[in-house]
């Protein structure tokens, strides 16, 4: 693509936002890349480098939360998993979410759906902000849903219990096997309806539910644009594509949609 291609879709991008009503961006994690976390597929990705995790941990972890815990709670338990956290506790946002952020201050967003769960939309100021697979900085309980900072239990006792309902701790984060939480995917499924335009960062598309909004998104009669470096599942539905780092074009979108 040459700068003149990515100026082009950069104009039209903001066309199509400026002409819509209601613009949500679905995030992946491809736009903490550029803050030092490593994406989970492709070239560089923590799964392509030490495989994918076990897809029934959420089964394991009602066999044994104890055990879960215990082994969450070591650092040489599993050191990929550690290197990745360290990863994510020394990340600042970067561009990509500073222009997000940016965009629901100027009323033009409307909502964040992202998969990341490493806090940084939060930390760049982001507030209608729906974190579909959980955040790595909180605890939740399996019943009530209630959601607590990591740092406020203490883990003297495994596994820590909700002291609300006496249910089961997890991490916040959402498992394979487990549901997504139902306030969490009812106000997905709600800001999926009302989105008339929705912009597609970082992600690959590939895990459901949330690769199936945009569908949700173009089925209502409203439009896909794309910013991602690469070709994903959902870039044949998209009516303009932005190819490239997110912390370099969502900056440039902003400043267009400044005037
Ligand atoms: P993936 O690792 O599957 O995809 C990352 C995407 O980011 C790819 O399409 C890259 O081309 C793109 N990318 C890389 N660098 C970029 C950059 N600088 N700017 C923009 N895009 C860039 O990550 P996800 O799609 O987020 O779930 O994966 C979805 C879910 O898979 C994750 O939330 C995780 C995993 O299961 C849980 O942990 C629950
Ligand atoms: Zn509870």
């Amino acid at each position: 693509m040459t700068l003149q291609d990515t100026e082009a879709a950069i104009r039209l991008a903001s066309d199509l936002i400026a002409e819509s009503d209601h613009l949500v961006a679905l995030v992946g994690a491809g736009l903490s890349a550029e803050s030092g976390i490593p994406t989970f597929r492709g070239a560089g990705g923590l799964w392509s480098k030490v495989g994918e995790p076990s897809m029934n941990g959420y089964e394991q972890f009602l066999a044994d939360p104890a055990g879960w815990w215990e082994n969450q709670l070591d650092p040489a338990a599993d050191p990929a998993r550690t290197e990745f956290r360290e990863a994510i506790d020394s990340a600042e946002p970067n561009p990509a979410h500073h222009a997000l952020a940016e965009l629901e201050r100027m009323g033009v967003l409307k909502a964040t759906i992202t998969q990341n769960v490493d806090d940084l939309h939060n930390r760049a100021g982001s507030k209608r902000l729906i974190e579909i697979h959980g955040n790595r900085t909180k605890v939740r309980c399996i019943g009530c849903e209630g959601r607590w900072s990591r740092d406020e239990f203490s883990y003297d006792a495994l596994p820590p219990i909700c002291p609300k309902c006496g249910e089961l701790l997890k991490g916040d984060t959402v498992m394979f096997g487990e549901p997504i939480p139902p306030s969490v995917i009812d106000a997905c499924y709600r800001e999926a309806t009302l989105c008339d335009c929705i912009m597609v960062c970082g992600t690959s598309a590939t895990v459901y539910p949330a690769a199936g909004f945009p569908q949700i998104v173009t089925s209502g009669g409203g439009i896909v644009i794309e910013v991602n470096p690469n070709p994903t599942p959902l870039s044949r539905i998209a009516v303009v594509t932005l190819r490239g780092a997110a912390g370099a074009l969502l900056p440039k979108l902003v400043e267009r949609l400044r005037g």
